[in-house]
């Protein structure tokens, strides 16, 4: 692959080491038609960046193609350690267990969990590779810090490897209450993978409630407050870390004469509507977009928002395509929005705009910062980002956020609209009174939701949970 990249040139062995699903790179061919790799633009990886670097850090994950055989490799200040998965494993480890039975079922199981023995087989082989590779990596007495449902099993086999490490295990996700963990055949050996960490993270209060009711019910073992008691002498910690966004890269990124033009040209392509709703999602059954849609073709069909006048703009981005709900989801969604755009559309003007497609960060930046009303409205969701990028992009102290209750964002941002999106009728009159609501009670709701932000940002929480982790340490 041609690039920039080079190979770990030392021991190979990181103070700091963190474990994810994917790598924090995504392939791009580059303008001489180069394969090349490019640091993704996402927010966890944003905020790392200082940390990997200050810790000379090395970052353990997939490539995200099937059956690459990768040797570990330096890209910007990123050391990258990938770890092979072949096409069965993304079938039944990553497309099967991962997002067809956990995904749903810690989701509140809003799409029905499916249990098979040979994708539980398939992710407990590849958890223990992930293992493998990052005790491969990880210096004596390291720091290692695990990320997300997929990798629940790794602090164990982690922790049996190497006794020396301190272990992290944050969850992006929701952790679901004990009647629907208590579903899954393998519920014992997900708490026991997951209390081979020194300290679990998770989004909400509720995370770590649900984990100690089940480590008591399945495990017997002791809690007390936020410390639970294993027989081997090890106190585990079980806290929360709502997880933010880097406000202020959002905010810069927002007012940048680049985002400016491209919010102009996307207004004047609208026809410069008079209110532009915005939804910016990925195309995933928890986002209730077929909720929404619904609930926009209504206001839409009974003359509540005009056609000539009004634009819900939603961008769905492709997400587990291989999935068979996310395939349905897609096919449910076109056929809504196809409906919904017959019955209401003048020519040209076309009521709802469904863009199935991922924007860059510029143009996202761009499109939050004339959105009139944002529209969150998720069935389930761990925190939401898009929430928070869209807060900190206003930096004109205006527009409106209409916020699901059930998205772990709603626990932070109280200034927001709060709906229940199951209710279309409350759903519907809140999007109008925030559309309607008057640029002065805009304007206050927005002060608060901003300092909320940039109190309360990516940095910050990076910082808390490793410093925290560090502090466990010492104690050990
Ligand atoms: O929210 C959980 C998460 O795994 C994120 O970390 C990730 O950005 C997103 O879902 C999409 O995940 P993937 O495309 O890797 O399945």
């Amino acid at each position: 692959m041609a690039d920039s990249n080079s190979p770990i040139a030392d021991s190979g062995r990181s103070p700091f080491v963190l474990v994810a699903n994917r790598l924090p790179v995504d392939r791009k061919v580059d303008d001489q038609g180069n394969q090349v790799w490019r640091t993704s633009p996402g927010g966890l990886v944003t905020a790392l960046e200082p940390v990997m670097r200050q810790h000379d850090g090395t970052w353990v994950g997939w490539s995200g193609s099937p059956d690459e055989e990768l040797a570990p490799f330096t890209h910007e200040h990123f050391h990258l350690a990938p770890v092979k998965l072949s096409a069965a494993d993304i079938e039944l480890y990553y497309e099967g267990f991962s997002n067809a039975t956990l995904w749903p079922l810690y989701h509140d199981g809003v799409a029905f969990p499916q249990f098979h023995r040979d994708w539980w087989q398939a992710y407990d082989r590849v958890n223990r590779r992930f293992a493998e590779q990052a005790a491969a990596v990880a210096a004596e007495d390291a720091v290692v810090w695990v990320q997300d449902y997929q990798l629940q099993l790794v602090p164990q086999y982690l922790r049996e490897l190497r006794p020396d490490l301190t272990i992290g295990f944050f969850l992006h996700i929701p952790f679901p209450p004990d009647e629907l963990f208590s579903q899954l055949p393998w519920r014992s050996e997900i708490i026991r993978g997951l209390l081979g960490a020194d300290l679990i993270g998770f989004q909400t209060p509720a995370g770590p409630a649900n984990f100690l009711r089940l480590v008591r019910r399945h495990l017997h073992l002791r809690t007390r407050s936020d410390t639970v008691f294993l027989p081997d002498g090890r106190l585990p910690k079980v806290r929360t870390y709502p997880i933010s966004i880097d406000a202020q890269g959002f905010a810069d990124l927002a007012t940048s004469d680049e985002a400016r033009d491209y919010a102009k040209k996307f207004c004047e392509e609208l026809g410069n509507p008079r209110r532009i709703f915005l939804g910016v999602d990925r195309l995933d059954y928890t986002k209730g977009l077929i909720h929404r849609i619904r609930a926009f073709g209504e206001l839409f069909e009974a003359g509540d928002l005009d056609p000539d006048h009004d634009v819900f703009v939603q961008v769905a981005s492709p997400s587990r395509e291989n999935v068979a709900e996310y395939v349905k989801l897609r096919d449910e969604i076109e056929l809504m929005v196809g409906r919904i755009n017959g019955d209401v559309s003048r020519i040209g003007r076309p009521p709802i705009l469904y863009l199935h497609s991922s924007y860059p960060r510029l143009a996202m930046a761009a499109m939050y910062s004339v959105a009139d009303v944002m529209v969150v409205t998720p069935l389930r969701d761990g925190m939401n980002l898009v929430c928070k990028e869209y807060v900190a992009c206003r930096t004109d102290q205006t527009g409106a956020l209409v916020l699901s209750e059930f998205a772990g964002a709603a626990e932070e941002l109280r200034q927001a609209y709060l709906v229940n999106p199951y209710d279309l009728n409350g759903m519907k009159s809140t999007l109008l009174r925030a559309a309607n609501a008057s640029r002065r009670e805009k304007q206050r709701r927005m002060r608060a939701l901003r300092k909320q932000i940039f109190e309360h940002d990516i940095n910050r929480w990076a910082d808390t949970f490793l410093t925290d982790l560090a502090q466990f340490r010492e104690a050990r």
